[in-house]
């Protein structure tokens, strides 16, 4: 026997029973979108490297580490599956010159890879749904992302996830914060860990997003961002907080929510649930107002947040989602006159928007009726010869016991669509 082969660790099948629940989630969230004017927009999942360098930051884990980065045999090319849509929606913008016309409301769904140590909740190959609202300067469009986000969680029958905020300010207001962040970390070098020892070098700003707990009363003594935001900065956070005040929705500010990325400015949030142990945060983004000309585009404010849809998938469960496979008919036939009548029937119920199976690969009434019951149909419509001569088919249900009736075969579309709105 030939030796089986299997998916690449950490990137896993969606196989139909699960796919039913991320068409589901697929459908909810693109109609959210939808309603808030975003438009779809697809980008490959291949781009050159240095999209992503210069997007992401070099010091970065995911640029550092992450990256399924190779050099392409054919022509030579350095190239990388994407590891986020931001920078791939930034470059499309620019290169189609899409903000000629005023901002661009867009969103993306697709598969993103990076290469980071599987775990549950954590693959290498995910997915997200993308949301970027670009050429608008806020902060009514931060607002206007978080309760896009917030009505996604209530379309979704989702719960218990909290909002985190954050503000990372200006440029020049950062680099003043990271100065002093080196000097008060120089000054504890000997409390830090090794990780935090290189990032004080890199990235003094990631140290505050440590998890462990043997430096956490270290950070909480750093000098904090927040504290040194100028009158714009402030302007912009205050404005947010007041439009998530008039709008309900509950938030916390976290300080030393910095995120993984190094595009930000101003406005950084995240969701987080406590559901799913150590991989809770579905949800992540925040504005980004030097990315578009940093990527050589004319300068344009922009905002954005990308989910998790696999971690998404795991609350919808959690919170009892099952999507049972659906289909109005099953149709069982046998003979050779039955045959034609049953391919006719199929096609003119779903004409009429009917989801039918036709029972392939032949066998007897008794095995192909087994076949109607397990694939979860509504109805059985069974054709034997002697009922195609008259030009009829019988129409059974599956879920009750109420008594199967005989109808003329172009009278079933009728005949099922009253059954369907009528009292069940
Ligand atoms: P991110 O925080 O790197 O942000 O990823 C966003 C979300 O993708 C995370 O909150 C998480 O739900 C999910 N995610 C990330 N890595 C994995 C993984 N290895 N396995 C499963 N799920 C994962 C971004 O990607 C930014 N582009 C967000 C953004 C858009 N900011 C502005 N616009």
């Amino acid at each position: 026997m030939s030796e089986k082969l299997q998916a690449v660790r950490g990137m896993n099948d969606i196989l139909p029973d699960e796919a039913e629940l991320w068409q589901r989630f697929e459908d909810t969230v693109t109609g959210c979108l939808k309603s808030y004017g975003y438009r779809n927009l697809r980008t490959p999942v291949v781009e050159p490297t240095q999209l992503f360098r210069r997007a992401i930051g070099e010091e970065t884990d995911i640029v550092a580490k992450e990256m399924y980065s190779f050099t392409d045999r054919l022509n030579g090319e350095e190239l990388t599956l994407r590891p986020e849509a931001t920078a791939s929606i930034v470059r499309a913008a620019i290169e189609h010159n899409l903000l000629y016309n005023g901002p661009q409301r867009v969103f993306s769904v697709g598969p993103m890879f990076r290469h980071e140590r599987p775990q549950k909740g954590r693959y290498r190959q995910f997915y997200q749904v993308d949301a970027e609202a670009l050429g608008f300067a806020g902060p009514d469009i931060d607002a206007e992302l978080i309760l896009l986000t917030a009505r996604m969680w209530d379309d979704l029958g989702l719960t218990g996830i909290r909002l985190e905020l954050n503000s990372l300010g200006s440029v020049a207001e950062r680099s003043q914060h990271r100065r002093e962040l080196i000097a008060y970390f120089t000054g504890h070098q000997t409390a830090l860990d090794d990780d935090s020892r290189r990032r004080l070098q890199t990235n003094p700003l990631r140290i505050l997003d440590s998890k462990n707990p043997a430096i956490q009363e270290l950070i909480a003594g750093a000098p904090q961002l927040l504290d040194h935001l100028g009158a714009d900065s402030l302007a912009h956070f205050d404005a947010l907080q007041a439009m998530l005040h008039d709008s309900s929705i509950p938030y916390r500010i976290n300080p030393r929510l910095v995120r993984g990325l190094d595009y930000y400015n101003l406005t950084v949030f995240e969701w987080i649930t406590d559901r799913l142990g150590a991989q809770g945060t579905v949800c992540g983004g925040g504005r980004y107002d030097g990315l578009i000309e940093q990527l050589g585009g004319k300068p344009q404010p922009a905002c954005g947040f990308a989910m998790g849809i696999e971690r998404l998938i795991d609350l919808m469960r959690d919170a009892g989602e099952i999507a049972a496979p659906y289909l109005d008919a099953y149709i069982v036939h046998q003979g050779e006159r039955a045959t034609p009548l049953a391919f006719r029937t199929a096609e003119a119920l779903r004409s009429g928007g009917f989801d039918v199976v036709l029972h392939c690969g032949g066998g007897g009434f008794k095995a192909q009726m087994k076949r109607a019951d397990a694939s979860g149909a509504h109805y059985a419509i069974i054709i034997g010869d002697d009922e195609a001569a008259r030009g009829e088919v019988t129409l059974k249900t599956l879920r009750d016991e109420r008594p199967q009736q005989r109808l003329a075969a172009d009278t079933v579309a009728e005949r099922l669509a009253d059954l369907m709105i009528g009292p069940d």
